[in-house]
């Protein structure tokens, strides 16, 4: 095994967490960083000691970066995706794998083509929590899965995030914005959906920007703000999904997963830990389960580390461009039942990724 050669395009917010992925993930070596803001890219470099910041031009045309992890805003994440395919190098994007279906199929086709990798974000079910849930589920701590809930529900982004217009409008909401981790978290433990239904509204046509430094600015909204969602899953389960920025109060549990003989407390699917709660028929009190698997801490960068050590190997690796899309077509699917009157066949299925066996480091 060697270490793998990695490249970041879009240095903000989020890129710190992938700048420290290395130590954790030794098959892991950050090559250059790249920002369409070259000050930003530079910034990040000196910090994390990165030897290179260049343009994305460059970035792309440098042979020895194998593959990029695209940290750019949403709407340039297919765009971004597609030149770094078109330069002959794997990519793994941050959420959502890209806004429309179209460009995510355009991706997905041109790396077959090309025989190069799509990775994407979120890899929270690789960490410890979430896979101590997939390995009782599978072990059949809660007898046969028969129904699922997952619920997101705050007040907005408007209160606190410095430029929040764009979690408003088409590719953003709660679904897309939140979904992602919920969703994918999900397909991880019962596998792919058959087929949707929703209703979605808009409650506020517009909101006031609570935050600073656009105190008082209001936002046109154009995308629905409740969306209540049904899923049948292949494999049986019936999921029920709210996602909401209207919510002032609320109180109901994060993801729930329940079976024949059980019922399994998953924790927020935006973190990578506990805590694990379980309650079954042999043991008929809620108890805190012991993590079973390693990464319980901010692992972001894990689905990379996998995404590297299964390219070498050539096995399939789990936080795949198939999962993601699937993930992006059930968030349009919502949007589209509700709109549509009607329940939505999902065309497209992946494959459930494989559980992550407990003590798992990438090989380097
Ligand atoms: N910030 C978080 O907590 C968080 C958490 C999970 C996922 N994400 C996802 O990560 C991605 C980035 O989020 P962020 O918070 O870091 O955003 P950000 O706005 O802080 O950073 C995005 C960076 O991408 C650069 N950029 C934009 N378009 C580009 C292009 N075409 N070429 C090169 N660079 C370009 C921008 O200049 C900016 O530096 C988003 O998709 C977001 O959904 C963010």
């Amino acid at each position: 095994m060697k270490q793998a050669t990695i490249g970041i395009i879009g240095t903000g917010n989020i890129s710190s967490i992938y700048l420290e992925a290395p130590q954790k993930f030794p098959n892991l070596t950050i090559g250059a960083v790249a920002d369409i803001d070259l000050a930003r890219a530079q910034a990040q470099a000196t910090k994390y000691g990165v030897a290179k910041a260049c343009t994305v031009a460059d970035l792309l045309a440098d042979p020895a970066i194998e593959l990029v992890i695209n940290l750019t805003v949403p709407a340039a994440h297919a765009p971004v995706a597609l030149q770094v395919l078109e330069a002959g190098k794997h990519v793994y994007n941050e959420k959502p794998l890209a806004i429309e279906r179209e460009d995510a199929q355009r991706m997905l086709a041109l790396a077959a083509e090309k025989g190069l990798r799509i990775g994407c974000a979120p890899d929270t079910f690789l960490g410890g929590g979430l896979q101590t849930c997939i390995k009782l589920i599978e072990e059949g701590a809660i007898g046969t899965p028969v129904g699922a809930t997952a619920f997101m529900m705050y007040s907005g982004p408007e209160s606190w995030h410095p430029n929040p217009d764009f979690f408003y409008q088409r590719g953003a909401g709660p679904m897309f914005d939140m979904g992602p981790y919920y969703l994918t978290a999900l397909i991880a433990a019962l596998g792919p959906v058959r087929r949707v239904t929703a209703s979605a509204r808009i409650t506020r046509a517009e909101r006031m920007i609570t935050s600073q430094p656009q105190h008082g600015t209001m936002i046109n909204v154009t995308t629905p703000t409740f969306i209540s969602g049904v899923m049948d899953f292949a494999s049986g389960p019936v999921g029920t999904i709210i996602t909401s920025f209207d919510i002032h109060h609320g109180g109901l549990p994060n993801l729930q997963i329940y079976g024949t003989e059980g019922t399994l407390m998953l924790p927020d699917p935006n973190t990578f830990g506990g805590p694990v709660r379980l309650w079954n028929t042999a043991t008929p009190e809620v108890r805190e389960i012991e993590l079973s698997h390693e990464y319980s801490d901010n692992s972001r960068g894990i689905g990379v580390a996998d995404m590297v050590e299964a390219i070498q190997t050539g096995r399939p690796h789990r936080a795949s461009g198939e999962l993601a899309y699937h993930v992006l077509d059930l968030m349009h699917a919502f949007h589209d039942a509700s709109r549509e009157d009607r329940h939505v066949t999902m065309q497209w299925s992946c494959a459930r990724p494989a559980a992550l066996p407990s003590g798992w480091v990438p090989e380097a």
